[in-house]
């Protein structure tokens, strides 16, 4: 699994503010629709850029709670929201959020259930907090619409068969309608929003994952160093050439508690 440490939350503090991470946390926010006043859970909140645009967005009479397990990424997050005093960021994981039955008008939880080893057991969880009627809504890549071009495909699928490594699950989009019925949720939407790049953008998606991937194959001993950096360099010489193509789907998911 990657590792949410110092280093991963410094690298994410600057690419989460880039163009394609921007408008894939904005999705999830204009889906959750939030309203002053309301209390809403960030559940993974990481570094705490969706966090502090919800503290906005509700106003000192809202409250927003902010949970996650790293450290490093708590850390982040609670410099970023030091200036909102109805944020909160606590220690926590989805198995067990920190808060009561039905205390909670809504929740988020962006790039996270791909992480999760037990996703029926995290939509109970969130379940067991939201009041009724609260709304839900989770966005996720489905890895399986990663198009990524390449003149050496058995490199590149090695590569792409290295980074599965760094999560539990690499479809969570596709599976979350059927557990969200089984919990009592009422699913709403499921809204794509595709991130392409011809040009690997020094703010984009791609260029991020550039950087996980090489680090993350060599340094787990899925590939040599050597053949991750030969496939770093090759996707830089592509778009030095004008010849470089990413495409990756994020999909944002809502729903309702019945
Ligand atoms: C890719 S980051 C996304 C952070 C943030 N939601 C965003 O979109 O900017 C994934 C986050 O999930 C958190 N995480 C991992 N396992 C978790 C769990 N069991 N419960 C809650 N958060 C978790 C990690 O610590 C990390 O901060």
């Amino acid at each position: 699994m990657l590792k949410f440490d110092a280093k991963t939350a410094r690298l994410l503090d600057s690419a989460y503010q880039g163009a394609d991470i921007t408008r894939r946390r904005q999705g999830s926010f204009d889906a959750l629709q939030p309203a002053p006043g309301e209390i809403i859970m960030d559940v993974g909140c990481g570094n705490g850029l969706l966090t502090a645009e919800l503290a906005r967005a509700l106003g000192s009479s809202g409250r927003v709670i902010g949970v996650d397990p790293s450290d490093d990424m708590r850390k982040s997050a609670i410099e970023r929201c030091k200036d909102f005093d109805w944020v909160e960021i606590v220690e926590g994981s989805v198995s067990q959020l920190p808060a009561g039955p039905e205390s909670v008008d809504k929740a988020v939880s962006v790039q996270v259930f791909e992480y999760l080893s037990d996703i029926p057991g995290a939509i109970k969880e969130i379940h067991r907090v939201l009041k009724p009627g609260g709304r839900l809504v989770i966005g996720d890549i489905h890895f399986d619409s990663l198009v990524w071009f390449s003149n050496a495909p058995d490199r590149m699928a090695r590569m792409i068969a290295a980074w599965d490594h760094h999560f539990v699950e690499r479809s969570v989009p596709a599976l979350l309608q059927p557990i969200l019925k089984q919990t009592g949720f009422a699913v709403e939407a499921i809204h794509p929003i595709t991130i392409c790049d011809h040009q690997l953008r020094p703010d984009g998606l791609a260029n991020m994952m550039i950087i996980l991937m090489e680090n993350f194959a060599a340094s787990n001993g899925h590939m040599s160093p050597e053949e991750a950096r030969e496939w770093a360099t090759e996707q830089r010489t592509l778009a030095a050439e004008g010849a470089f193509f990413f495409s990756i789907t994020h999909f944002v998911v809502s729903a309702n508690k019945m």
